[in-house]
């Protein structure tokens, strides 16, 4: 029978969503239309559930609600950090035998998840919640297919019935084959309950070599979507990160957009594994890309420059753009130890010209700070040639005006060494 259930529910799906895509490009439940920027308890704390010996770092309602407060207090809700996610580990080893419903760890959440939610939007915060589209989740516990019965449906009303207002769903223990079925059957049981839930799906993260049909469907199926290796607190994983979405990039273009959003994962920043100017060249090219700005780190000990880094106006501004595009990568050389990027920004007020961002990227870590300096117009031939453009340095707003400039002029900065980037604003000057 239940088997019978799941099959029909399949073949709505597919009939909804094929419909669907003849005429919307992207899963158009309105959310999302900015790529979201909050906190994500993962890389940072992981799996601790030992609350004995780790009583501020395990998974539960105190860390989160320590986030809570952090964000509420300390300027980021004001910069648009909204959300605080909860990571795999808060459920518990079961799910409620009657409702088969999934249930929160009640030593370590003992107020459970709707009022840890209510606590949130107390503070205008918002809470979003992990789970698998497997039989468990990465860590071990029940996930939606648990004991091989499908509970997307039960799932997604108890997460609208808890007020969650975003879902991150995991890929553990799942047929890889089939996730062009149930991260869309998903997709239907979400657009079907009453409270909003943006949706970030881990559809491609465990594939290999995708193709433009995948991405299409993805597109059309999750508001943000994790691909290539979970990152850790490392420069290390940054930089093959960055590597990853320059050789993709032509192809990410064309699926990144208000409402659906690659994701690189979280933001490592304010943690033990980059320096002050790595710290910096994370920050710049998340924002060059326009992808979820979701930090993992401690708000509660985070040192005076890291968190400036984080809240930089200028850069939130360039990853908040309305016309959401990815940056494109215009030079790369030696290795991907020298990268430009350039990025299309919507114009200001009474001018329809545009802005434009320009990253240079120095990986090489011998020998001293070096200039990097190219033609603008050879970065960005789409520049107006008649009129001239004024230069600011967005990690230095106190003294951000560096000069103007022609399109067939030159624009050379000087770039420190080991993983580090210059970025600067072109405003077009009527
Ligand atoms: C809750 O988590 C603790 C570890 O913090 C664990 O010992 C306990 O078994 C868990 N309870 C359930 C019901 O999963
Ligand atoms: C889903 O993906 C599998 C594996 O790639 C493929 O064989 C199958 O045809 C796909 N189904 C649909 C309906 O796209
Ligand atoms: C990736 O897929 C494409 C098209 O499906 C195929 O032509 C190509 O050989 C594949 N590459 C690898 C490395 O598997
Ligand atoms: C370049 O800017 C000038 C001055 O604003 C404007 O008149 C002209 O139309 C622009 N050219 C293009 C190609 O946008
Ligand atoms: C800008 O000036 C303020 C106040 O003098 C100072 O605290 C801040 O560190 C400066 N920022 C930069 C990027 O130099």
């Amino acid at each position: 029978m239940m088997m019978m259930t799941t099959t029909t529910k399949f073949l709505i799906c597919f009939l909804f969503s094929f419909t669907f895509t003849t005429f919307v490009y992207g899963w158009n439940n309105g959310l999302s239309r900015r790529p979201p920027m909050g906190w994500l308890s993962w890389m940072r704390f992981a799996c601790e559930i030992d609350c004995k010996h780790y009583p501020n770092d395990c998974i539960d309602e105190k860390l989160y609600k320590d986030m809570i407060d952090r964000i509420a207090e300390d300027g980021y809700l004001q910069a648009g950090y909204q959300y605080v996610n909860i990571d795999d580990c808060w459920n518990a080893h079961y799910r409620d035998p009657k409702t088969l419903r999934l249930i929160a760890n009640q030593t370590r959440f003992p107020s459970g998840i709707k009022t840890l939610a209510k606590y949130a939007h107390s503070k205008k915060v918002l809470l979003g919640i992990y789970e698998d589209v497997g039989t468990l989740t990465c860590g071990g516990y029940p996930g939606t297919y648990y004991n091989n019965i499908d509970h997307t449906y039960i799932d997604a009303e108890t997460f609208s019935e808890w007020s969650i207002d975003s879902l991150k769903l995991d890929g553990c223990y799942a047929d890889t084959n089939k996730f062009n079925l149930t991260y869309p059957e998903y997709t239907l049981a979400l657009t079907n309950v009453q409270h909003p839930i943006i949706y970030s799906c881990s559809w491609p993260a465990y594939l290999k070599n995708i193709s433009d049909e995948t991405y299409s469907e993805i597109r059309d199926n999750c508001n943000l979507w994790r691909n290539y290796n979970d990152i850790v607190d490392s420069y290390q994983s940054v930089f093959q990160i960055i590597k990853y979405y320059g050789q993709n990039n032509k192809q990410f273009i064309r699926y990144h957009g208000p409402g659906g959003w690659f994701d690189p994962d979280m933001l490592i920043i304010g943690n033990n594994g980059l320096s002050y100017e790595q710290s910096k060249t994370q920050m710049a090219f998340w924002c060059m890309w326009s992808v979820p700005l979701l930090m993992s780190n401690d708000l509660r000990s985070i040192r005076p420059e890291m968190k400036e880094i984080l809240l930089n106006k200028e850069l939130i501004a360039i990853d908040q753009d309305p016309l959401g595009i990815m940056a494109s990568l215009v030079i790369q050389k030696s290795n991907w130890q020298t990268q430009v990027w350039t990025k299309k920004l919507s114009p200001m007020n009474n001018n329809e010209l545009n802005p434009w961002a320009i990253l240079y990227f120095n990986g090489h870590q011998l020998g001293p700070d070096s200039y990097m300096s190219y033609k603008l117009s050879s970065l960005i031939p789409e520049l107006n040639q008649t009129i001239s453009y004024d230069v600011h340095d967005l990690f230095n707003s106190n003294d951000s005006y560096l000069g103007k400039l022609k399109p067939n002029q030159q624009l050379e900065l000087l770039v420190p060494t080991a993983g580090s980037v210059r970025l600067v604003k072109l405003i077009p000057k009527i």
